[in-house]
């Protein structure tokens, strides 16, 4: 479950590729296509709530890096652990969980995983701006700065014994400061040059700062997806990770683990 050797040799392990579709037969064809290319297929909502929990060991079989379920669980912590009992049992390399306000939540899908699947806990959704987290009641010093809301949410992840954190590029570096490995850090809302994308993500950053940052594992979707050749641009990405991953460990303090 850990941050592999292989994986940071053969970068193109590092892409976590989300099958955003609505049919295991997409989701199936993505997979052939993108097979070596990346490393991990992250099963969401819609194809969960359409294909149901056997299409996390059908990806399993061609997942080189198994299978991410992202289900972003949000509940009492009676309900999570149970939530994650079952999860357990699917075969599932990791699972999300919203990091919530109470922290028993986290605690509780942690013994619910009871170390069979990896507890990765969502702190601050990329897709969300300082002025959403203003309008939602936040004090300015904590909306403007959400690497402080990450990196708080980020330390209770690890008290509970989450294997990580999903949050923004952005922050990441903060993360890792505070956190080393094997603490994962795994990084949505990745584009080109990290610009602002006219999508719903806001909190954006390009591959190669992520991995600056410290980040482990990259989700990327529609950069792949939408791309001409969606193999092409997975392996460009890897060549990205692969330049960012030497520069960050020949600068002497700039990457733990
Ligand atoms: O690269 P792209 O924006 O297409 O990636 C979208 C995927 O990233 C979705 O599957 C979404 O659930 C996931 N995501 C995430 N955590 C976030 C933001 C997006 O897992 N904070």
């Amino acid at each position: 479950m850990a941050f592999e050797d292989l994986e940071r040799r053969e970068p193109w392990r590092r892409i976590v590729f989300p099958l955003d579709v609505p049919a295991a037969s997409e989701a199936q064809h993505w997979v052939e296509e993108l097979a070596g290319c990346v490393g991990v297929f992250k099963v969401g909502l819609e194809l969960f709530i359409r294909c149901g929990p056997e299409i996390v060991a059908r990806i399993r079989e061609r997942a080189a890096g198994g299978v991410f379920l992202d289900l972003k669980l949000h509940d009492i912590p009676h309900t999570v652990g149970r939530a994650m009992r079952a999860i357990a049992a699917g075969g599932a390399r990791w699972a999300t969980v919203h990091c919530g306000e109470n922290p028993a939540m986290l605690r509780a899908a942690v013994e619910g995983a009871a170390g069979r699947v990896g507890v990765l806990a969502v702190t601050v959704l990329t897709s969300v701006s300082a002025e959403h987290l203003r309008e939602a009641g936040f004090e300015a010093a904590w909306a403007e700065n959400p690497e402080r809301l990450v990196l708080e949410r980020a330390r209770r992840a690890r008290e509970a014994g989450c294997a990580g954190v999903v949050c923004s590029g952005r922050e990441a570096a903060w993360v890792r400061r505070a956190i080393p490995r094997p603490f994962l850090i795994v990084t949505p809302g990745i584009r080109p040059g990290g610009a602002a994308p006219a999508d719903d993500q806001v909190r954006v950053a390009s591959a190669a700062a992520a991995v600056a940052a410290g980040a482990d594992y990259l989700v990327i979707g529609r950069p792949i997806r939408e791309a001409p050749d969606p193999r092409a641009a997975a392996r460009a990405i890897a060549a990205e990770i692969a330049a960012a991953e030497a520069g960050a460990r020949g600068a002497p303090g700039a990457h733990q683990g």
